[in-house]
Order: structure tokens, then C-alpha cells, then sequence
């Protein structure tokens, strides 16, 4: 997994600094992140598009991962970021990541988020729907201030882990229409709006993809629409954005295609589009998350309590769970993970993970091969970078672990481990 790799005495190490190291100076549980793995996924994104010759912005799904750290990392690393909630902006904004670099989605962005991102000349707004695209107009000619505009569409195409499905009319809760005529009356109205400057479209046709098939599709679709509309209206979209999505491995099960696969196959169909239509070629934009965080990061636990039900299953406690991963619970999310201080030795055991919060529901893996473990070993699950500290939570009042990055034997701690007093701090006292 990642560039973790064990060292003479059997311990993981990740980064080139040891997790049993780690765990002593920042404790448990804990996530870490590769940086140096972040950096090669962020620059072959790019150098896939310099190869092909294709104008591109990569814009990093904040959503997957997000803290001031990592915006600065993704920045040095060149790429755009894509926000979602003004709390996103808003840390964005505090990293330094350059305004201009900055996209804004989301279904439902309030007047006070919209006027942010309005105020701070954000690279652009992916509209999603008519009263965004009617509150957006409002904002912009109040504040006399040009906003750069996507549309978000869908292009009918729905796509799963492994298949996708083609439906006339979407039944999902982004994004205009692509067929029913709503994408072309919207299109019609920016172009109306005075402060509203139409960069082209936008669409997210699902996430942990591990086909090309239906990013084929949708940049198909993309392309041909703009097309119809360049020759019956002479608008002509400098920016098509085929969002994010593109699968990782989890576990061995998992088998997906690498990065760049996907761009090429994707930038092939759009070129072919392209040049079948005689539109003129626009800059193709992404929006990955996972592909970029997902394998980088890793989460080590102390294992406690154990639990045996004779003849069915042993039970391992560790000392987190779902309020820090959810994945397991909300998607049974499967992960692989080893003993770290015993990362050389041979499973002889087949246990279960049980997390510590107070539901049958809070197991992070199941039917795991592990080498006979105790209290106090070290727990190492793999592939936890996106949408792990993302969606961790308080569920118990128990605290948000810590955030390192490792890279070239050095670790750098950048989010700090909530603590008692940090769960308080919005509570009024009754007395
Ligand atoms: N762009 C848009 C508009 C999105 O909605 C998303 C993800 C992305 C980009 C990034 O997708 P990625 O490359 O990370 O697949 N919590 C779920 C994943 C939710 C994804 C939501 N949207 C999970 O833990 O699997």
C-alpha cells in the first residue's frame, strides 16, 4: 500500500519514519499522510495533460480531505481546488490558495457563501440549479462584480463502482438537465446576466469509478451538446469539467486502472467529439479527491479490549472507530490493515475490528488475517486519506484524532488532536 514499507524489526514504516514512532510522539489513534505519494499523484495528473497537449486545470475535491495543510501542498503543487461550503473557502482562503484558482460547487450555496465567493473573485461558480443561478445574477450586479460561471449538468449518465446507467432523465439532485432543455435555458440566461460571464459546463458522474466507460460517455455528451449550441446560438465554451470520480484500490479485490488511463481515454473521446462537430477544442478540467489523498493516507489505532464468541468470531477493540472513520458503517467500505509492529509476521488468526463507540454497527473491518495480537499492538489500516478525517465526527464526545505528514523520514504534525476542553467550547452552561 502506498510507499509504506516494513523495516528489519518488523515495523511498518511509512514515509520513511517508523508508525511505532509515530504513535508515541502523537498517539493514537492517529491518521498519516504520505506527502511525497500526494505529490506523484498531483504531478502525474498534470503531466498526462502536458503530454496529450491538452489546456487543463486540475482542481483538487477539497471535500476528500481538507485542512490548511494540504491546500498549501496542492497549491505549491500547481493544481486548482474545488470547495463545496464556504467553511471550505473559507480555509482556503486562510491557506493563501490563490482566489482565482478556487471553484465552488454544492446543490444549495447560500446568499452569504455566494457573496464570498463573489467578494474574493473565486476562479469560478459551477452553478447548479435556477434559483442559484437567479441569486448569483442578483449578487453579482449589486456588487458590480463579473463572476466567472460553469453550469453544472447531467448528462443522463449514472455511474456505479462497476457498471453505470443510461437514463433519459436523471433522476439525481445536481445539476440541470442535459436533455430536457433546463441546461439550455439556463445557458440562455447567463448569457442574458450582465456580471455573469459563461465559461462552459460542468459534470460528476459518480465517485470510486473503476471503468472509463462513462467518462467516455459523458464527455461525449459534454462535447456534442456544446457543439449544438455553438452552431445555434454562436455560444462557444472555452471549459468542459468531467469532475472527479476515479477509483482506487482499497483491497486486493479491487482492480482499477491507473490515473492517466482515465484522462487519455477521456481527452480521446473529446477530441474525437471535437473534431467530428468542427468545435473548437476547450480546456478540459477534473475535479479528483480520492485518486489524489485516498492511498496516501493511513490510520493507526492501539488495540484494547478482545472478545471471543466461541466458535464464530474474535472481536478486537481499538481505541477509535467510527467517529473517526465511517466509511465501514455508512458504505461498508472494506479496508486491509496489519499489525504495525508486527508487520513482518504471518497472519494465524482470522479477527474481527470493533470500534469504540457505543452501536453493534461500529466495526471498521471484518474477517480480518492477523498474526496473534494483544493490548497494546498497533493497529495500521490502509487507504484512509479520503473521506476519512473528512467525515470524522464527535459521535460519544470522543475527539478528532491528530493529522501528520510524513515525507523523508520527518513528520510534521498539521492537525491537532481535539482535546476535552476543545468539545466544550460551543456549550452554554445552564448554571
Ligand atoms: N466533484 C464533485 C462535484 C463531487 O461531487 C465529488 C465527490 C468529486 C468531485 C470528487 O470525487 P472523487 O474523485 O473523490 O471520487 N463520501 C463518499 C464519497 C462522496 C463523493 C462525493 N462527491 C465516500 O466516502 O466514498
Amino acid at each position: 500500500h502506498g510507499s509504506a514499507e516494513i523495516s528489519h524489526n518488523g515495523h511498518l514504516k511509512i514515509g520513511g519514519v517508523s508508525t511505532i514512532d509515530l504513535a508515541k510522539q502523537y498517539g493514537t489513534p492517529l491518521y498519516v499522510y504520505d506527502t511525497a505519494l500526494i505529490k506523484e499523484r498531483a504531478r502525474g495528473f498534470r503531466k498526462t495533460f502536458k503530454e496529450l497537449g491538452v489546456k487543463a486545470e486540475v482542481a483538487y475535491a477539497s471535500k476528500a480531505f481538507s485542512c490548511m495543510a494540504i491546500f498549501q501542498l496542492m497549491n505549491e503543487e500547481g493544481l486548482s481546488l474545488d470547495v463545496v461550503s464556504g467553511g471550505e473557502l473559507y480555509t482556503a482562503l486562510k491557506a493563501d490558495f490563490p482566489p482565482e484558482r478556487i471553484h465552488f460547487n454544492g446543490n444549495n450555496k447560500s446568499r452569504g457563501e455566494l457573496v464570498l465567493a463573489v467578494k474574493e473573485k473565486i476562479g469560478c461558480i459551477v452553478v447548479d440549479n435556477f434559483y442559484e443561478l437567479q441569486l448569483l445574477s442578483e449578487i453579482t450586479s449589486e456588487m458590480k462584480s463579473k463572476t466567472k460561471v460553469l453550469l453544472r449538468v447531467t448528462p443522463g449518465i449514472e455511474a456505479h463502482t462497476h457498471d453505470y446507467i443510461l437514463t433519459g432523465q436523471e433522476d439525481s439532485k445536481f445539476g440541470f438537465d442535459l436533455q430536457n432543455g433546463q441546461a439550455e435555458k439556463a445557458m440562455k440566461l447567463s448569457l442574458e446576466s450582465e456580471y455573469i460571464e459563461l465559461l462552459g459546463l460542468h459534470c460528476h458522474i459518480g465517485s470510486q469509478i473503476f471503468e472509463t466507460t462513462g467518462f467516455i460517455l459523458a464527455a461525449r455528451k459534454m462535447i456534442e451538446k456544446a457543439a449544438e449550441w455553438n452552431s445555434v446560438y454562436g455560444f462557444v465554451p472555452e471549459v468542459i469539467n468531467l469532475g472527479g470520480g476515479f477509483g482506487i484500490r482499497y483491497t486486493q479485490e479491487d482492480d482499477p486502472i491507473a490515473p492517466s488511463q482515465y484522462v487519455k481515454e477521456m481527452i480521446l473521446a473529446v477530441k474525437e467529439e471535437v473534431s467530428r462537430t468542427g468545435m473548437s477544442m476547450p480546456e478540459i478540467w477534473i475535479e479528483p479527491g480520492r485518486s489524489l489523498v485516498g492511498d496516501a493516507g493511513i490510520s493507526l489505532y492501539t488495540i484494547g479490549s478482545s472478545k471471543e464468541v466461541p466458535g464464530v468470531r474474535k472481536y478486537l477493540a481499538i481505541d477509535g472507530g467510527m467517529s473517526d472513520n465511517i466509511r465501514p458503517a455508512l458504505y461498508r467500505a472494506k479496508y486491509e490493515a496489519l499489525i504495525a509492529n508486527k508487520a513482518d509476521a504471518e497472519p494465524e488468526d482470522t479477527v474481527s475490528i470493533a470500534g469504540k463507540c457505543c452501536e453493534s454497527g461500529d466495526m471498521l473491518i471484518w474477517d480480518l488475517p492477523l498474526p496473534d495480537a494483544e493490548a497494546g499492538d498497533l493497529l495500521a489500516v490502509f487507504c484512509t486519506g479520503a473521506y476519512g478525517y473528512s467525515m470524522a465526527n464527535n459521535y460519544n464526545r470522543l475527539p478528532r484524532p491528530p493529522v501528520v505528514f510524513v515525507e523523508n523520514g520527518k513528520s510534521k504534525l498539521v492537525i491537532r488532536r481535539e482535546t476535552y476542553r476543545d468539545l466544550i467550547k460551543l456549550d452554554e452552561s445552564l448554571t
